[in-house]
């Protein structure tokens, strides 16, 4: 339980525990996230991790770029140009889930395009280098015939 401020007020900075409570992410997640360097803390003079508030809607924003399948390292790299000494902003959030967005209907039309492909690989078992196209998908030189085609033209 977070314990207010001798003032009446919510402390500026959460433990790791507050953090995890708060935003339903386990302290063990908190952490790697802390070393992929989604997320970053300071340290107390007892050298306990301290976040700030604004974490909560940086790990919700994680949370919400996992569960659409948009890899970590990519949600680093489009969090590691925002600062962390603000709370991201609703304009940050458009800009990201609107990047997000596209990379999402990419991958669609990807697994659309493969689960496609792969209606005709139901009950067929060749695995064929010329015939499949999941063994082979981008072999456009294959159609020109067989062998080194760069090498050999
Ligand atoms: S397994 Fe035969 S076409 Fe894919």
């Amino acid at each position: 339980m977070t314990e207010k401020c001798p003032n009446g007020t919510m402390p500026r900075e959460l433990t790791v525990g507050e953090v995890a409570e708060r935003s339903g992410v386990a302290v063990s997640t908190l952490h790697f996230y802390e070393t992929k360097g989604l997320i970053h803390s300071q340290r107390n003079r007892g050298n306990q991790r301290r976040y700030p508030r604004s974490i909560l809607r940086r790990v919700a924003v994680i949370k919400v770029a996992q569960r659409t399948g948009i890899p970590l390292s990519e949600i680093a790299d489009a969090l590691s140009v925002l600062p962390h000494d603000r709370p991201l902003t609703i304009q940050d959030w458009r800009n990201l889930s609107e990047t997000w967005r596209g990379q999402l209907d990419e991958r669609i039309a990807r697994l659309t395009k493969l689960r496609n492909q792969l209606d005709g690989c139901i009950g067929c078992g060749c695995l064929s280098m010329q015939e499949c196209p999941l063994r082979n998908p981008w072999d456009t030189l294959g159609e020109e015939g067989p062998g080194p085609r760069l090498l050999e033209p």
